[in-house]
């Protein structure tokens, strides 16, 4: 008897061992704004690797759906704002559902659960420029995915920012939050057109950003670890910026009436650069506190359970507009070549582990470009500067970031090679009118990377394209 019940808690375990190699709630947004792209077969055996199920895209790349076909790995495609007018017409939205969803619906096809319907498209600094378009949009796809007969597993959301609902000045508790005035009718309309539906809610919750928007935030407050001054709601006591914000939410739901509106978390994480408040120390910290509470299902005071979410971000994107900030580039869990930044265990029991880097990468040559010491003429020096970090990502070299301790020659080296390794080391890339040289010294530093960029997928494709070309050509000089 006692051996059958050894045989079953070692079943169990196994089983618990097995199941733990996935997280439930967890997925991650998979953004494509880099100079060098990962190709996406890397990247999904990257999540594959690392028991990532769920994935939130920022538009609905063929090569993209293509990799994530057979994966099983579920899917949110999105319409670009900048699609959203074109969605005004029933019949394009009915287009995009069939070149974009269903054309994907088959055995072995791609596992897409949500289409979001433009991203963030009230925010505040939008000035209103997707107010008129978003909710006829929102319609117009759900309702063709619904006529293409897979609206019961597909649903439409709208990742919004969560600048759309506030509490009061005068009463600044979550259980006060109401949706932002000026777009308070269309909220309403919105949430009432997806409770119809079954589709969830879409908000995406910063804390950095609460920290890095407001001087004098409470900094423990926007982390999980409970160092702040709790902040008392009708007998709740909120410890962390993340459960008041979400709650401000549920909040808002309920008193538009649609309390129960299930709602998901399309973007929450913390970057690594760019900020004095960004770096690796905040990041671990970050998400030493929301990794356990997601696979603990902890929730928030107002919505304990599941909650799902999706971290921001993969992977990082040295070609994203800087307008937010220098940390706007520097979100990734990974590197730009899908290598891990820092310890993290996706199983929630923070472990001392890193995930699973990405398996094959090729990299460009280990060289780099510096400042020329010997260079006569340095007059012209700040405009080569300027140049670089116009086409290239500098942002590691300002204040509060990993390269900003360097002497001015080494802030020249740092924007120089940054541009050579985002022209593919082109070696006309390495000129700056007579200012820059090749190296091939890892001019790196203990705090600061001078990175080698990775051979990115266009370019892996040109060489052996002209591979190929070169071997039919022998082939055929050789009469074989
Ligand atoms: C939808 O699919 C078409 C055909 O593959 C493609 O041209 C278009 O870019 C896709 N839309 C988005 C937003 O990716
Ligand atoms: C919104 O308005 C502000 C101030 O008028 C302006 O600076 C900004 O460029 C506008 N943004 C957009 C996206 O139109
Ligand atoms: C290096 O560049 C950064 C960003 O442009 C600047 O803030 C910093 O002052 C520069 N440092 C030196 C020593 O020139
Ligand atoms: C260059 O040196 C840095 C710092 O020592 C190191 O982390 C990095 O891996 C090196 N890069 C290459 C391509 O060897
Ligand atoms: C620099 O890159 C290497 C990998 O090439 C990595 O191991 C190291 O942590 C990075 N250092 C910094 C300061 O980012």
């Amino acid at each position: 008897m006692e051996k059958m019940w050894l045989l079953f808690a070692n079943c169990l375990m196994i089983w618990v061992l097995l199941w733990g190699d996935s997280v439930e709630g967890l997925g991650v947004n998979w953004g494509t704004q880099a100079n060098h792209k990962l190709p996406p077969n890397t990247v999904v055996k990257l999540l594959k690797d690392n028991g990532i199920q769920k994935v939130k895209l920022f538009d609905a790349d063929e090569s993209t759906l293509g990799a994530l076909s057979g994966s099983n790995i579920e899917v949110m495609v999105a319409i670009p704002n900048g699609e959203l007018d074109a969605m005004q017409d029933y019949k394009r939205a009915k287009k995009w559902v069939e070149l974009n969803v269903t054309r994907y619906n088959f055995k072995g096809g791609v596992n897409i659960k949500y289409v979001a319907v433009g991203n963030e498209p009230f925010l505040k600094s939008y000035n209103g420029t997707f107010e008129k378009t978003t909710l006829p949009a929102l319609k117009n796809i759900q309702n063709a995915l619904n006529e293409a007969g897979v609206g019961d597993y597909v649903k439409a959301t709208v990742p919004l920012n969560a600048d759309v609902y506030e509490s009061p000045e005068g009463n600044p508790l979550p259980s006060a939050g109401r949706f932002r005035p000026d777009v308070g009718a269309l909220m309403t309309e919105m949430v009432g057109f997806m409770s119809q539906n079954n589709a969830p809610f879409t908000v995406n919750i910063y804390p950095f950003l609460s920290l890095y928007g407001n001087p004098g935030f409470p900094v423990d407050y926007a982390f999980f670890d409970g160092g702040a001054t709790p902040i008392a709601d009708n007998g709740i006591q909120y410890t962390n910026v993340f459960d008041a914000n979400f709650d401000t939410l549920v909040s808002a739901l309920k008193a538009a009436g649609f309390g129960n509106l299930p709602i998901i978390v399309g973007e929450v994480g913390w970057p690594t650069n760019g900020d004095v408040n960004a770096n690796i120390n905040n990041a671990v910290r970050f998400y030493r506190g929301l990794l356990p509470r997601i696979t603990a299902k902890t929730g928030t005071p107002l919505r304990p359970g599941n909650i799902e979410m999706y971290l921001f971000g993969l992977l990082d994107e040295d070609a994203k507009t800087v307008a937010p900030g220098n940390f706007e580039r520097h979100w990734g869990i990974f590197r730009y070549d899908g290598q891990p930044k820092f310890p993290m265990d996706l199983s929630g029991q923070n472990r001392d582990v890193y995930l699973v880097g990405a398996k094959d990468v090729q990299y460009l040559e280990n060289q780099w470009c510096e400042i020329n010491p010997n260079a006569k003429d340095t007059s012209k020096l700040t405009e080569n500067v300027e140049y670089a970090c116009t086409f290239a990502d500098c942002t590691a070299l300002g204040y509060g970031s990993s390269c900003h301790g360097l002497d001015s020659n080494g802030n020249v080296s740092y924007a120089f090679n940054s541009y050579f390794q985002t022209q593919n080391q082109n070696l006309e890339a390495c000129n700056f009118q007579g200012l820059a040289r090749l190296t091939l010294r890892n001019i790196s530093t203990d705090t600061c990377n001078f990175t080698i960029q990775i051979k990115s997928s266009a370019l892996r494709n040109a060489v052996s394209v002209a591979f190929s070309f070169i071997t039919a050509l022998v082939c055929l000089f050789f009469g074989v």
